[in-house]
């Protein structure tokens, strides 16, 4: 059994999950207005992983037999005034998230709910991962804005195509 309280935080965390997913399309749909396909591209990419974990968490909360509230979600920020912009927003999102993955670690173990917890530690990673992505990559457009095919093909170069699939991804629902 699922605490409650993991339960209704992991909830919510579906709710950011899907409006991350929302914020990159709408950082990817920028790119791909300005013809800067490599970063539309990467930015696609990042939305659907995002979806797999709101997936991957119903997926979890099914499992528990837990109660599974689909949320509306909150719309993102459309206009960007530069290259750069899109980039720190997704850097600060990614702190966010990582801020309440370890949260939902944390009630999980206040609660005495070794599963949760352990349910938790894959996403840890991943946000480890996200966050130094993302900072990498808002050096290289700082570094770029003049030049923003610079930008491109480092994407091209360092960020290609999809990851092949992780093995110890938990499941996403539907997936
Ligand atoms: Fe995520
Ligand atoms: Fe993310």
């Amino acid at each position: 059994m699922a605490a409650d309280a993991f339960v209704s935080q992991l909830n919510e965390q579906v709710a950011h999950e899907f409006a991350a997913h929302q914020q990159y399309v709408a950082c990817a749909v920028h790119y791909d207005s300005e013809t800067l396909p490599q970063l539309a591209s990467f930015f696609y990419r990042q939305a659907l992983e995002e979806r797999d974990h709101a997936m991957m968490m119903i997926q979890y909360l099914l499992d528990a037999d837990a109660e599974v509230v689909i949320p509306g979600v909150a719309a993102p920020q459309v206009g960007f005034s530069d290259v750069v912009a899109p980039v720190s927003l997704a850097l600060a999102q990614e702190r966010r998230v990582t801020e309440q993955i370890n949260a939902l670690a944390g009630t999980a173990r206040d609660e005495r709910d070794f599963t949760s917890e352990q349910f938790m530690q894959w996403f840890i990673k991943e946000q480890v991962e996200e966050v130094a992505t993302m900072s990498d990559l808002l050096r290289v457009v700082q570094r770029s804005q003049d030049d923003p095919m610079e930008i491109e093909n480092y994407m091209a170069r360092e960020h290609p195509e999809a990851g092949g699939s992780d093995a110890t991804a938990p499941h996403p629902a539907g997936g």
